[in-house]
């Protein structure tokens, strides 16, 4: 029977089994993310009661700022799984990427190192909040010539886009794939990345989708995405997450 008081679905009901998180900071003391071993399993114990069984961890790679490499993170994805096997938490699959930003820096790498996919050849990358990089169409055409796809992580975001729709139009024109990021869905962000967010999966820019959570308040705030119309455009998302199955 139709009840006032039905309880609405949230989006952290909607997660299946196949779903993978493509953009997470869970990998303690490595970047802004997760402080402590206990924080990461604190926060992975809940991923897991939204029924999230697979994770890709995505630190930064920044320069100046979160100087990472395929080292470090390899070192902290270790870490982290010996000890959730150590205290049989073990219902969950961990890996490691990383969330490149597009500095000066990363032209380095890309000719230099091996880069960490999030699989095959997909690659997450960042811009910076303030302005996008002047060389950006000139990166993401030598990203692809290097062998990758880059997979732009919360386009949404970059508020300097915001009244120019035609740009993200030209970036995915351009080979760029977008990942939204679902707290974006909630008013985390404000409410102008809200309403970018539910535009661009109106016009179906979005490729797929990652919760990007650095923190517990991130969850709190996911929980939090009820809006039915906003759902019914992010499940079919939520489920091209599945590609990154392995
Ligand atoms: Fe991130």
């Amino acid at each position: 029977m139709f009840s006032f008081f039905q309880k609405k679905t949230p989006l952290t009901d909607l997660f299946s089994a196949d779903f993978v998180d493509i953009h997470s900071h869970f990998l303690p003391n490595i970047d802004d993310g997760s402080k402590s071993m206990d924080e990461s399993v604190a926060m992975l114990r809940r991923m897991h009661g939204y029924g999230i069984k697979r994770i890709i961890c995505t630190p930064h790679v920044m320069e100046s700022v979160w100087e990472n490499s395929s080292e470090t993170i390899q070192r902290q994805l270790d870490a982290l799984n010996a000890h959730l096997k150590s205290i049989a938490f073990t219902d969950i699959t961990i890996s490691a990427a990383a969330e490149y930003m597009l500095d000066a820096n990363f032209e380095h790498l890309l000719k230099t190192e091996k880069l960490r996919p999030l699989k095959d050849n997909y690659i997450l990358v960042e811009l910076s909040f303030l302005n996008a990089p002047i060389n950006l169409y000139e990166t993401l055409f030598n990203i692809q010539i290097a062998g990758y796809k880059p997979v732009l992580a919360h386009p949404e975001r970059y508020s300097y886009f915001h009244n120019d729709f035609k740009e993200y139009a030209k970036l995915k024109a351009a080979g760029c794939l977008f990942q939204i990021n679902l707290l974006s869905l909630s008013n985390y962000y404000g409410s102008s990345v809200a309403e970018v967010s539910f535009q661009l999966l109106k016009q179906q820019l979005i490729d797929f989708a990652g919760t990007d959570t650095h923190k517990h308040h991130h969850l709190d705030f996911l929980e939090k995405v009820v809006d039915a119309k906003v759902l019914k455009l992010i499940e079919p998302v939520l489920k091209a997450n599945d590609f990154f199955r392995e």
